[in-house]
């Protein structure tokens, strides 16, 4: 992937709740991820969203401009001094056609009401935490696994990706070998980072693992693959971030397996939200 080099300027406040890119990394032709400054007051959990954006362009008719805003999972994580995120490209998208050419030092809009479902506190106890995404539905998880809480709550957590296409993979891989890697997590964890399994499938391109989550959760290969037993409510858990189509599968997979949706609210076995998508 091309990075730019992040050099630390602080953001001059000429947008409403401006903060300035620090760094952007191009994956793929259709994938990118960045990062800002995060505004001092900024408290969320990890596994939530922002609401961030640029100024759309002017009204024809008054010259006045509105901010384009869109829903982002916010990928680093609680504790981290800066804000990432990972987005598509859509080239005729309102937004991410032109949040694709942002760089370092340019500004973003980004309102600082972090909610969502991708908490650890919407799940009851449990054992095993599965993560399954596809496509820029890894962001939530990209926080959760560097969240010392989840390797605090579970015995195992299991991160599963799933994209078209290998190099689709680059951003989870990356980070799962960073996390891995990290010093200070691994100070603060020791051998509890050891508990996050990582399970990545391609559906168009050959791979070493083939196929949609939800058909090898169906079939049980995943379950052969990992030497692990089937999903089981009473100690399992499970996040779900994707497409629409994605969402509803695994919710029937799990529905039957008997796990219940949580919330905030009201904590059970699974949560679920919809990947940024557009
Ligand atoms: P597939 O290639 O079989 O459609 P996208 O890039 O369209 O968002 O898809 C990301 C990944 O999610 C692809 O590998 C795609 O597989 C997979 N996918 C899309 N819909 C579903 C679904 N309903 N159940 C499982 N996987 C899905």
């Amino acid at each position: 992937p091309v990075t730019q080099a992040a050099k630390t300027q602080a953001p001059s406040k000429t947008l409403p709740d401006a903060q300035t890119v620090t760094s952007v990394t191009h994956w793929t032709d259709r994938l990118f991820s960045f990062r800002v400054t995060r505004p001092a007051s900024l408290r969320f959990r990890s596994g939530e969203f922002v609401m961030i954006g640029l100024m759309g362009d002017p009204d024809p008719a008054t010259g006045r401009q509105k901010p384009l805003l869109r829903a982002y999972s916010i990928a680093s994580p609680a504790w981290d001094d800066e804000l990432e995120f990972y987005s598509i490209k859509v080239q005729d998208g309102p937004l991410t056609s032109k949040l694709q050419h942002i760089q370092q030092g340019d500004q973003i809009i980004l309102r600082p009401k972090p909610v969502g479902t991708l908490v650890h506190d919407a799940l009851l106890p449990g054992n095993r935490l599965w993560l399954f995404s596809t496509g820029t539905g890894i962001a939530p998880f990209a926080s959760l696994i560097r969240e010392p809480q989840t390797y605090e709550d579970y015995d195992q957590i299991i991160l599963t990706h799933t994209c078209r296409d290998v190099k689709e993979l680059d951003y989870g891989r990356e980070l799962v070998e960073k996390v891995r890697g990290d010093d200070l997590l691994r100070e603060l964890m020791g051998d509890a980072l050891d508990k996050l399994v990582y399970y990545p499938t391609t559906t168009r391109e050959p791979s070493a693992k083939m196929g949609r989550i939800t058909d090898l959760l169906r079939s049980g290969e995943i379950f052969a693959d990992l030497d692990a037993p089937p999903l089981d409510p009473k100690l399992d858990r499970a996040m779900v971030c994707g497409s629409i189509g994605l969402n509803t599968d695994i919710k029937e997979i799990l529905e039957a397996a008997g796990l219940r949706e949580g919330a905030n609210s009201a904590p059970a076995e699974y949560v679920v939200e919809k990947a940024f998508v557009g």
